[in-house]
């Protein structure tokens, strides 16, 4: 059904009959489409097929413009849009991803637009808070998790709150199982922004740190620390980091059990989640774990 959604994308974007737009969208790659499972999932029906072409054309505009605002050179692995064609062209590609996407959503019935207009709302809020607080080390976790549900957890919950209402099921419930699903996977993917090389991630490694990012494993990485290790890690902040500190942060996060804290804080989030759910949506389950134990 995923292929049902990339077809319906595709009709979306031959609909603006524009060859300037085919040219730069045939070079931007498909990702893991989460939020496309998640909502094929909770309702297998046409209507979800396209509400899903909606929802990852909103989540593909989004990207282009991160990855102007975060000078981002890859993307899945492959040149971002930015750089090959320039942020003017990336930013514009967004611009029209997006505008689609709203057009097709302004025909579906309430409550569905308002769900997925307000997690665009606030997606833009957390992309504008993390902006913010990356002008300097974050210690702070309360602003963390604020930042990573509006950014990324909240077109997840939307997704699975608009699938839920087309499917007759619980809103609120599978909103909540979305919402935990999207902070925990925003965890793992900070979590393996560390652990894993540029071949696995398709950007460059520990790349966070140097934008600004304090993810959670660096929070508690700083809370672990005496007083001349938090010296040292301020002194990394956006920084581009040599082989000797790389390695430095990586001892320290194992050492500090940083990074298992970060992977039990998603994973008690995974718990959460599932809990939201009954017996028989052994699908999400498989999502979530899937998720929680990724190595990309
Ligand atoms: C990736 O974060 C960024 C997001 C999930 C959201 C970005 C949102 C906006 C730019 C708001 C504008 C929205 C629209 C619809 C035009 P990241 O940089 O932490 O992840 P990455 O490593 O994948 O780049
Ligand atoms: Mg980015």
């Amino acid at each position: 059904m995923l292929d049902q959604v990339k077809l319906q994308i595709y009709r979306y974007i031959q609909e603006l009959r524009d060859e300037r737009v085919e040219k730069l969208f045939v070079r931007i790659p498909f990702g893991k489409m989460l939020r496309s499972k998640l909502i094929l999932q909770i309702a297998p029906s046409k209507e979800a097929i396209g509400l899903a072409a909606m929802v990852e054309l909103i989540h593909m505009a989004s990207l282009l413009h991160d990855d102007v605002i975060d000078e981002a050179n890859l993307r899945r692995g492959k040149p971002s849009i930015n750089v090959t064609f320039g942020n003017k062209s990336a930013i514009m590609l967004g611009d029209i991803l997006y505008s689609k996407a709203f057009y097709e959503l302004s025909s579906l019935p309430a409550p569905l637009p308002q769900i997925i207009s307000n997690a665009v709302t606030l997606l833009s809020l957390g992309e504008l808070l993390d902006v913010e607080l990356a002008r300097s080390f974050n210690p702070d976790i309360d602003r963390y998790m604020d930042m990573i549900y509006k950014k990324t957890a909240s077109l997840i919950e939307a997704s699975a709150m608009a699938a839920a209402q087309i499917a007759g099921k619980d809103t609120r419930r599978y909103g909540l199982y979305g919402k935990n699903l999207g902070l925990a996977f925003q965890i793992v993917d900070d979590i393996l922004d560390i652990t894993q090389d540029e071949a696995t991630l398709g950007k460059p490694t520990m790349s966070d740190l140097k934008e600004g990012k304090t993810t959670l494993p660096y929070i508690y990485l700083y809370e672990a620390l005496d007083e001349k290790g938090r010296e040292r890690l301020l002194s990394l902040f956006k920084k581009e980091l040599s082989n000797e500190e790389r390695s430095w942060l990586q001892e320290r996060l194992r050492d500090t059990k940083s990074l298992d804290r970060a992977k039990q804080k998603a994973m008690q989030l995974g718990q959460e989640a599932l809990e939201c759910l009954d017996k028989e949506d052994e699908r999400l389950r498989s999502i979530m774990t899937q998720l929680i134990d990724r190595t990309y």
